[in-house]
């Protein structure tokens, strides 16, 4: 594999590549690097590379002329071959696992343009560049860091240039998991062993436990990745179980202390659609427990013959699937009851309004969902015109509100329908 790299400060690579994995690959002649300064392709007397945006504006910007003089050389001193020319920029697709085996897999040349000042003439990424890749989303004074960077993630996938030809495919990011937790001698170290099944010698439950370990730890820190990993529902399932994911989730629909649309605080009616699409959509997230909570012994009553009727009565013997949505749905007189019939010690509660309140911690849903990998997380939904300040200052946490899309501002959903979205937002997207 050759990098052409077009840098006005090809030093600053001597370094980074005169040591390590990248270094000895360079050596043994698995990859070579040739670099290209675009000062050496000017023809004015100061050596001119850029000038000034027309439009004006900071920044100046690199000559589409001499950055062609470039291309054109590299080209024509390098045919026929596999290239790619890739500009270095913060507008492209950011650079990752997949990204790079793919480019070593698939060309044999790949040419980087490092930007420097404002950026590089438009003309040319159009005409000249088959990618932009980005380093992430922040902005390098340059675009040497971003090819260093580049350089090194793509030569690992070039057969020879690790000792351990498999090895990278056995890291984080294969299969879109992170890796697993490693550890080596001591066997104890500040008074924290290592997982007694690393020392079994069984290497069968060894890979279970390793493949569970990426499961949770991507699940943790990297929610998003597992939306394109092959991981199945049952394995997720099973780790899911193990780790008593979900099961740390239990949710509260409250119907007293809430405002009603004057500004009181009233409690309001239970309706059969909370009680039975709610305990529905618990049920298909697998949350724990859903409690319907109200002090007015009459309506207690009344959700108390709307469960008995489909958990034990007439409806269970009709319709048993209904049954088996409700199987965790209870009923509590006000939410220190539900939590105290929960019984998780040290619970997060966890407040949602379409209102902005101030007290309680706002938190996000990824944050969220990687606290219920964890910890018990109690979350409340208020009924009417959402739960009353008081109550949502005793929460910790303060769920961000759903906005909506609608171009007037328009956002009333109805408490079920928040429900089913949050949940899906917590949990549906993650497996
Ligand atoms: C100061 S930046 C120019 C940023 C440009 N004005 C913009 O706002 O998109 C100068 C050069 O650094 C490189 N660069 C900056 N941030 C980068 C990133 N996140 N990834 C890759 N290259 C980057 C690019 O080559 C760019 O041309």
């Amino acid at each position: 594999m050759t990098f052409d790299i077009i840098t006005l400060f090809p030093k600053m690579f001597d370094s980074p590549f005169s040591e390590g994995i990248v270094g000895q690959a360079v050596g043994a002649k698995k990859i070579n690097l040739s670099f290209w300064n675009p000062r050496d392709y000017t023809s004015d007397k100061h050596k001119s590379v850029d000038d000034r945006p027309f439009g004006g504006g900071d920044g100046m910007v690199m000559l589409p002329e001499i950055l062609k003089r470039v291309l054109s050389d590299i080209k024509g001193k390098n045919q026929p071959k596999k290239r790619r020319v890739v500009y270095l920029s913060p507008q492209g697709a950011l650079l990752n696992q997949k990204k790079a085996k793919y480019l070593a897999e698939n060309f044999d040349q790949i040419v980087l343009l490092c930007g420097r000042y404002g950026g590089i003439d438009e003309r040319i990424i159009q005409t000249e560049v088959d990618e932009e890749i980005s380093v992430g989303d922040y902005i390098l004074s340059g675009g040497e860091l971003g090819a260093m960077v580049l350089i090194d993630t793509v030569a690992r996938f070039i057969p020879g240039v690790l000792g351990n030809e498999v090895s990278p495919l056995e890291e984080s990011f294969k299969d879109n998991l992170l890796e697993h937790p490693l550890y080596t001698r001591p066997r104890e170290f500040e008074g924290r062993g290592v997982p007694e099944v690393l020392l079994s010698g069984n290497h069968s439950k060894i890979l279970e436990w390793r493949k569970e370990q990426s499961i949770l730890r991507t699940l943790e820190k990297r929610p998003d990745l597992l939306r394109e990993s092959t991981v199945t529902d049952e394995e997720m399932t099973q780790v899911a179980e193990r780790s008593s994911l979900r099961k740390n989730v239990a949710i509260g629909l409250v119907h007293y202390p809430v405002y009603n649309k004057t500004g009181e605080v009233v409690a309001t009616n239970v309706t059969n659609f909370d009680i039975h699409d709610i305990s529905r959509a618990a049920r298909t997230y697998g949350v724990d427990q859903y409690y319907v909570i109200t002090p007015a012994e009459e309506q207690l009553a009344f959700v108390g013959r709307v469960l008995d009727h489909w958990q034990k009565g007439r409806g269970h013997q009709y319709n048993p699937s209904r049954t088996d949505s409700l199987i965790n749905t209870q009923l509590a007189t006000s939410v220190e009851a539900a939590l105290e019939s929960w019984g998780a010690k040290g619970c997060h509660l966890v407040a949602t309004s379409a209102r902005q309140v101030v007290g309680p911690k706002l938190i996000g849903y990824n944050d969220l969902r990687v606290l219920a990998i964890r910890e018990p997380v109690f979350i409340l939904f208020g009924t009417g015109y959402g739960i009353e300040n008081s109550m949502v200052r005793q929460c910790e946490y303060l769920l961000e509100p759903i906005k909506g899309r609608a171009a007037d501002g328009f956002r009333h959903l109805s408490v079920r329908s928040a429900v089913s979205i949050i949940l899906d937002r917590l949990f549906g997207s993650c497996y």
